[in-house]
């Protein structure tokens, strides 16, 4: 898929409606539709981070309709799954330090003088500058990750999702994404 197909598909589907004209500029002229979501894990190419948002989307808002869950607002599943790798927006850069050889896949490398650091907070961060987000938003994006965090985390993480249920939820449709699918 081209940037273009991505950025298509975005507009196309649910997501579209709750993405006003100064947001969706953002994200083109930031990458959001071409960025890798990793240097050497899942979504390691060009238009990974897409791809693995999108799936988190469409695997969030099937659980969430399967399972009958409840949110804050109906948009927030749409929200949440496209919006919670957000701080992998600038994350990456192509490394061109060593020459590449013919069919050689593009080499990402981290960046490290972005302007936030973090991740789950860093991805609430950029996202409230364009759109407001109500509090069970805030929390499954921060805690996103789950357990996969330092251990001091881990009681957080707990309270999160004894606070908003859709925390967890929001954590296994990230892990099914990426570790069953494969994106
Ligand atoms: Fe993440
Ligand atoms: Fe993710």
């Amino acid at each position: 898929m081209t940037e273009k197909e991505r950025h298509d598909l975005f507009m196309g589907t649910g997501i579209g409606k709750f993405v006003d004209k100064e947001f969706e500029t953002y994200l083109l002229a930031n990458g959001f539709f071409s960025a890798p979501a990793s240097t050497k894990y899942h979504g390691n190419y060009e238009g990974g981070l897409f791809d693995h948002s999108f799936t988190v989307m469409n695997i969030l808002v099937e659980l969430s309709a399967k399972n009958n869950l409840k949110w804050q607002r109906a948009e927030s599943p749409f929200i949440v799954g496209m919006f919670h790798d957000l701080c992998k927006i600038d994350q990456y850069r192509i490394d061109n330090s060593e020459p590449y050889t013919v069919g050689e896949a593009t080499r990402y490398e981290h960046r490290t003088n972005t302007d936030f650091k973090g991740h789950g907070d860093k991805s609430i961060l950029l996202l409230c500058q364009h759109m407001k987000l109500t509090e069970e938003e805030v929390m499954c994006i921060r805690y996103h990750m789950g357990a996969f965090t330092e251990k001091d985390e881990w009681s957080d993480y707990t309270n999160a999702v004894h606070r908003y249920a859709n925390v967890l939820w929001t954590h296994h449709a990230d892990m099914l994404a990426s570790h069953v699918c494969g994106i």
